[in-house]
């Protein structure tokens, strides 16, 4: 089997995830990795927020870079994986897919919607894959929420509550600065809202409140998006303490949660019966995983990436910048499609 030859740009938190979620991907090689910051091609620590998929990497394996112009320009490579500050994530995108490279690239794609039209340019221009990193379109837990919505497995979905809360970076300063990351509305809350489109569609109207924090932006947000017969409630923050992912989902004749402490299981309890009981999930790979194979599998041509287009991760910047004008204007905001 001829293995895809990635380099990794960006050995952070992130990128650290990315490749040990390779490490157990047969037809995949990691060949180079490149960080500007000397050190983080010494440490190999992992400071995620969530629980990781693998095994840490020995940097020792492949060469390593502190210049990504120059890994571009040494090495033969199929795809690059980046996982950078918010602010470089679609200069360097648009240089790798110039020089011909499929690009997997962190969320947020953009600080600015015009970044993302820059990305999706050079991909048709250099016809090449670019996939972001959403990875909650692929987190078997939500991809279940999604199916019983679609296909009314419990009836008609009729609100559904999302929760992202954490504190502040403690691992990278950059994020508490708002240039840069965006603030938690961008950053965190980002996932639900890119989620909740993925899943549901465009609501026909928004309204969100805010508070701006340590980064100048948004930093704690409460959304509300009307749908025809359903309404949905986002809540994301950096203001608060530990991370937790949770969600509510009440179905006509069911109820389903995830992340509610103190059982976190995906449950699902429906009219009728006396307790919640946990849903078997149908895989232990989780989405970090499963978007990089979803990834490296659409480059070899065994999928047609439909699950995390670039079009529809700029749709997600577009809601969260309109979410941004709603808490500005202290108004609904209507979505003409
Ligand atoms: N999908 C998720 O659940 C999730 C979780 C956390 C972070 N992220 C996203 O991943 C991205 C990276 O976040 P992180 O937590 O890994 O941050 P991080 O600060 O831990 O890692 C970023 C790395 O990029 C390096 N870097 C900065 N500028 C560079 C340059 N010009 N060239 C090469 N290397 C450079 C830094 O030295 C650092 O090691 C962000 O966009 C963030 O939003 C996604």
């Amino acid at each position: 089997m001829e293995k895809l030859k990635v380099g990794i740009c960006g050995y952070g938190g992130l990128g650290r995830v990315h490749v040990g979620s390779m490490m157990g991907m047969e037809d995949v090689e990691i060949v180079a990795v490149c960080d500007n910051n000397p050190k983080k091609l010494e440490s190999k620590e992992v400071k995620i927020n969530i629980e990781t998929n693998g095994p840490v990497f020995d940097i020792r394996n492949c060469r390593t870079y502190l210049d990504f112009r120059k890994m571009l320009k040494k090495e033969k490579l199929d795809a690059v994986v980046t996982a950078l500050p918010t602010n470089i994530h679609a200069e360097y995108a648009v240089m790798a897919m110039k020089e011909g490279l499929h690009v997997f690239s962190e969320k947020p794609m953009a600080l600015k919607v015009r970044e993302c039209d820059k990305m999706i340019k050079a991909r048709d221009d250099n016809k090449v894959q670019l996939q972001i990193g959403q990875c909650l379109r692929f987190w078997p837990e939500y991809e279940i929420l999604k199916k019983a919505a679609e296909e009314k497995t419990y009836g008609p979905l009729k609100a559904l509550t999302m929760i992202r809360i954490g504190g502040y970076s403690a691992w990278a300063e950059w994020f508490n600065d708002g240039k840069i990351s965006g603030g938690a509305i961008l950053d965190l809350h980002l996932h639900d809202v890119d989620w909740v489109q993925h899943a549901l569609g465009l609501p026909k109207a928004l309204v969100a409140s805010g508070l701006k924090g340590i980064t100048g932006e948004v930093d704690d947000v409460t959304a509300i998006w009307q749908y025809e017969d359903c309404i949905v409630s986002i809540r994301g923050s950096w203001m608060y303490q530990t991370f937790s992912m949770s969600f509510q989902a009440f179905f006509e004749n069911a109820a389903m949660d995830f992340g509610i402490h103190p059982d976190t299981a995906l449950r699902v309890k429906v009219k009728g019966e006396k307790e919640f009981r946990k849903v078997d999930l149908p895989t232990k790979e989780n989405g970090y995983y499963r978007e990089l194979k979803y990834f490296f599998d659409s480059i070899k041509g065994k999928e047609k990436n439909t699950v995390c287009t670039a079009e529809s991760t700029k749709k997600s910047v577009e809601l969260v910048m309109l979410e941004n004008k709603s808490i500005e204007k202290r108004k609904w905001m209507k979505i003409v499609t």
